[in-house]
């Protein structure tokens, strides 16, 4: 089922009656209700992405995409919940994944009996992923997993992670494997969920690795091939993170014209000013933009094309756009906006991490022009 407005209709009546209910809750409780993500699996909105004969629905990765930001609309740390267990779980097993890995692993993703995340970055390695020092030795039939971890979504409630790991001692990106290790491996701890600005009810973990015994079957893709795979992965992530984006500008957005209806000031209302007039129109255009970017980037996923260019300009766009328009959306509602009565400060607080996470904005922009000048020396 690919009916593109039809996902969107039946995803957002999802999202406004089981999510949206909850989300000052759970930015204030700092904790998405596991009821919450159970309704998520039951619906297929865990593994839509997965084929059917995982036990998925079967869909593409452009309403994957819809999905994202149909519930990011609603809250956005539900929506990442979501991104990164499709994007940076599910589809590194999907595309690099033995057969045998597929049946383990993709039906109980599908459902959301087991939830998703992906450890790459580390206390010293975040934009230079490449210099990650998490080492996994070799041990026969086994690797034996020892380092740490930082920032990892899903963190608090993954049962599975897409674990980066050096297999060769080297000083760049080279030695590095991808390893599917089950998070109730002895060994396998969570050191501390961060306190943070925005998305507080998605768990950023940072973990610690003692001596975890990983089959060697659980190696995903060729050894020392890890950071390939990291950087696909990244490539069809960074369009779920411009969904989540997209999602926040839109609540914001919808939020502020609202607002502007119904608030009467000088004897009408703020609507009728032209001042607020031009930054609803700004936000409008900037909203339908990132939604054309990121549809750019989910089609050409689906149609197997080149996309690490254009999902790289969809997040960018999408996530600097959600910056600005919730700016802009505390500005429409001034004093009010600005306290946490109204839900327009908590967009603004969780846009930030959109320029931040599955890479900052600056390297977005080093992915952009790199390919531009490979293009350009062809
Ligand atoms: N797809 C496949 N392979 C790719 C690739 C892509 N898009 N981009 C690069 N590669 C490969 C290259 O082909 C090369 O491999 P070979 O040597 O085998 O040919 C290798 O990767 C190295 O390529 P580069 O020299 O271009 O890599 P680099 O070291 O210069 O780094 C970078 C490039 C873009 C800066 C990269 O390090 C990067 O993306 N950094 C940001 C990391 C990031 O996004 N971190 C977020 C972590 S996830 C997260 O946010 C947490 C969460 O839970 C949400």
């Amino acid at each position: 089922m690919n009916d593109y407005q039809e996902i969107r209709d039946m995803v957002s009546k999802f999202a406004d009656a089981e999510v949206a209910p909850l989300s000052a809750q759970i930015d204030r409780e700092g904790k998405i209700p596991p009821e919450l993500i159970k309704k998520l699996g039951e619906n297929g909105f865990l593994g839509s992405y997965i084929p059917e004969e995982y036990g998925g629905a079967g869909m593409d990765y452009s309403s994957y995409a819809i999905i994202v930001e149909e519930i990011s609309r609603a809250c956005a740390s539900t929506g990442v919940l979501v991104s990164a267990h499709t994007s940076l779980c599910v589809w590194p097993i999907l595309e690099f994944g033995t057969e045998e890995q597929k049946k383990k692993y993709l039906p109980k993703l599908a459902t959301g009996e087991w939830i998703g995340s992906f450890c790459l970055s580390e206390p010293g390695a975040g934009s230079d992923a490449g210099s990650l020092t998490t080492f996994a030795e070799d041990k026969g039939d086994h690797f034996e997993i020892n380092g740490s971890k930082n920032w990892i979504t899903n963190g608090r409630e993954a049962d599975i992670a897409i674990v980066f790991a050096k297999t060769k001692k080297t000083d760049d990106y080279k030695g590095i494997s991808a390893i599917i290790v089950e998070t109730k491996s002895p060994g396998y701890e969570i050191i501390k969920i961060e306190d943070k600005l925005g998305i507080r009810g998605s768990s950023t973990a940072a973990l610690a690795y003692d001596n975890i015994k990983v089959p060697k079957e659980n190696l995903l893709g060729q050894p020392e091939k890890g950071f390939r795979v990291a950087m696909a992965t990244l490539d069809g992530g960074r369009i779920g993170i411009a969904a989540q984006a997209l999602g926040i500008s839109e609540a914001a957005f919808r939020y502020a014209r609202n607002y502007a209806l119904e608030r009467v000031q000088f004897g009408k209302p703020l609507a009728n000013l032209q001042a607020i007039q031009f930054m609803l129109a700004d936000m409008s255009t900037k909203i339908a933009a990132s939604r054309l970017l990121i549809h750019d980037a989910s089609q050409k996923k689906d149609r197997g094309e080149f996309y690490s260019k254009t999902s790289a300009q969809a997040k960018l766009f999408a996530a600097e756009a959600a910056m600005w328009i919730t700016t802009k959306a505390i500005q429409v509602c001034g004093g009010n906006g600005y306290t946490k009565e109204y839900p327009v400060e908590r967009y603004f607080r969780d846009a930030k991490i959109t320029e931040i996470y599955e890479g900052t904005s600056e390297i977005q922009r080093i992915v952009i022009a790199s390919n531009e000048l490979k293009e350009a020396a062809r």
